[in-house]
């Protein structure tokens, strides 16, 4: 595996990659579920990129940036084993360059809810330091997980728009023996908050156990996971949601899993322990 840091050293590296190339893009710390991502990429192209960059510009709050873990050197010889062949560590001035005014990129309709909402500038930060990592690789594919599900959304939206277009693969979340889904966040929770996170999974899991004995109703499937998650009193509940899985748009308490015209409901979580947010969803069969 080849490292480079600078935006010089990665179009000379990429110049001598076997096409086509899969971009796997990072904030580090990495994990099992970056490990899958990897994975998928080396199976179906003929290099990978890994990128990891902790980007300010998706962190509304100060504390969380600077709390966000960084492991480089571990992060450096997972990338290694699991498969990539040229890593981008690329500084601030790398990918904002001082001299150069970066429009921040609008990321859509699909970044209004959920996270929008409760992370004001966040996917704006996102789809702004995405679209720079498309431009500096121009990868044939981009490989993203599902468990940030509204992320791989906007990412697909922004993709869409692009000449040429670039193709977003979802690879399917990564869980530890408890459910809990993988994420760089995990490390920042006690022991005790670690146990407690477990009731996310477990309420995503009541949920897709209502369905598969048959309940459509929007209401009473909400009801079993705030139930779950208010079993926990050291969780606080941001939002419980069931939506569109295309377009994102609400399925309100009356509706019915059948209203979603795209013939498939997101649940999504969001909850929040110690100062840790965390988020976590599934999809469903209409
Ligand atoms: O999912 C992440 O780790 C980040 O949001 C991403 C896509 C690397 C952009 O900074």
């Amino acid at each position: 595996m080849r490292t480079v840091t600078t935006r010089a050293a990665l179009t000379t590296a990429l110049a001598q990659l076997p096409r086509p190339v899969g971009l796997v893009p990072t904030m580090g710390a990495l994990h099992d579920g970056h490990a899958a991502l990897v994975t998928a990429a080396r199976a179906e192209q003929a290099s990978v990129v890994l990128s990891i960059y902790v980007n300010p510009r998706q962190f509304g709050n100060p504390a969380d940036l600077a709390a966000y873990p960084r492991t480089l050197e571990a992060d450096a010889q997972r990338a290694a084993a699991a498969g990539v062949d040229l890593l981008f560590l690329p500084d601030d001035s790398e990918i904002y360059p001082p001299a150069v005014e970066v429009a921040t990129m609008e990321p859509g309709p699909l970044a209004l809810r959920l996270e929008g909402a409760a992370r004001p500038g966040h996917f704006a930060g996102v789809a702004t330091v995405v679209s720079i990592l498309f431009d500096l690789v121009a990868p044939e594919v981009a490989y993203f997980g599902e468990k940030d599900a509204q992320q791989v959304r906007v990412v697909e939206w922004l993709a869409e728009r692009r000449t040429p277009p670039i193709r977003i693969r979802r690879v399917a979340t990564v869980r530890e023996g408890d459910g809990l889904a993988m994420s760089s966040r995990n490390a920042r929770l006690s022991p005790a908050a670690r146990r407690a996170a477990s009731a996310i999974p477990q309420a995503l899991a009541a949920v897709k156990s209502l369905h598969a004995n048959g309940e459509r109703r929007v209401d009473l499937l909400n009801d079993a996971a705030i139930r779950t998650i208010g079993a926990e009193p050291s969780l606080t509940l941001d939002y419980i949601d069931l939506a569109d899985d295309v377009t994102l748009l609400p399925l309100g308490a009356s509706a019915h899993l059948s209203d979603a015209a795209s013939g498939r409901v997101l649940v999504s979580i969001a909850a929040s322990i110690e100062g840790v947010r965390l988020i976590d969803a599934i999809t469903l069969r209409a």
